[in-house]
């Protein structure tokens, strides 16, 4: 794994930002995976950034989204399809029909799954997986105690992301209970994964997922596992695993 600690939230966003045109640079025609959260707001920024001055086109680029609530529909507000379009989507020459975010209106959520697994697996592969870090250790929707060898399913959110999820609706009772995410098996195929990190309150997490046991209890330890992760965190996100001795550039 390689670790690199950004003095801030800017500048860990440019150095993802970084990583991701280089992988678009190298093969106009990759396979992005990509992730919603706050984290990677700062990376989508940059990307669009860089586009809009010429330096980057994503005309050949397919992509493939971690996630998104069952029961919301694309043009929701809360929705990660929305969340796409109106970070990076809208703002970059990436064709729609290029862009996979999972169905939440599915009639058939267990279908959604294997088309959503058939997508990917067509598009041969993601290239490189962009990955935020939940609090608890959670990559996507895939919570402690999830398997590891689970492809994309659904999953009932837990009360504590229902919690944090609930400033964005009206009521707590409007949260999606449940979600649509690709699972572990899944992201450990990408070539190569990316991860964000940025905060003082994710330090503890990111410490114990990178220098702990690898275990379901932690579901970011399997990252440990895959030979390409590069992870990017600004110096209060990082600043545990540099106590705990963990080399970073
Ligand atoms: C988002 C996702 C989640 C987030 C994680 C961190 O698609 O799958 O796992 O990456 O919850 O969220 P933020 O970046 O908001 O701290």
């Amino acid at each position: 794994m390689k670790f690199y600690q950004a003095e801030n939230y800017e500048a860990m966003s440019r150095k993802a930002a970084e990583i991701i045109a280089e992988q678009v640079k190298s093969k106009s025609d990759c396979v992005l995976g990509l992730a919603t959260g706050s984290t990677p707001v700062g990376t989508y920024k940059q990307l669009v950034e860089w586009y809009n001055k010429g330096e980057l086109s994503f005309a050949k680029v397919h992509s493939v989204n971690l996630d998104e609530y069952v029961g919301l529909a694309g043009e929701h507000e809360q929705s990660y399809r929305y969340f796409m379009q109106t970070n990076l989507f809208d703002h970059v020459d990436i064709e729609r029909e290029n862009t996979n975010v999972p169905n939440g209106l599915a009639a058939d959520p267990e279908a959604e799954c294997a088309r959503y697994n058939k997508v990917i697996r067509d598009l041969g592969g993601i290239d490189l997986q962009l990955l935020g870090l939940g609090h608890n250790g959670h990559i996507a929707f895939n919570e402690p105690g999830n398997g590891f060898e689970l492809e994309t399913h659904t999953v009932d959110l837990t009360e504590s992301t229902i919690e944090a999820n609930k400033r964005f609706f009206e009521s707590a009772d409007e949260v999606p209970r449940r979600a649509f995410t690709m699972g572990i098996k899944n992201i450990m195929q990408a070539r190569s994964i990316l991860m964000v990190v940025n905060g003082e309150a994710k330090a503890d997490i990111v410490c114990r997922a990178f220098t702990g046991p690898v275990t379901t209890d932690v579901p970011a330890s399997v990252l440990q596992l895959h030979p390409n992760v590069t992870i990017v965190g600004d110096k209060a996100a990082m600043s545990k695993l540099v106590e705990a001795g963990v080399e970073v550039e």
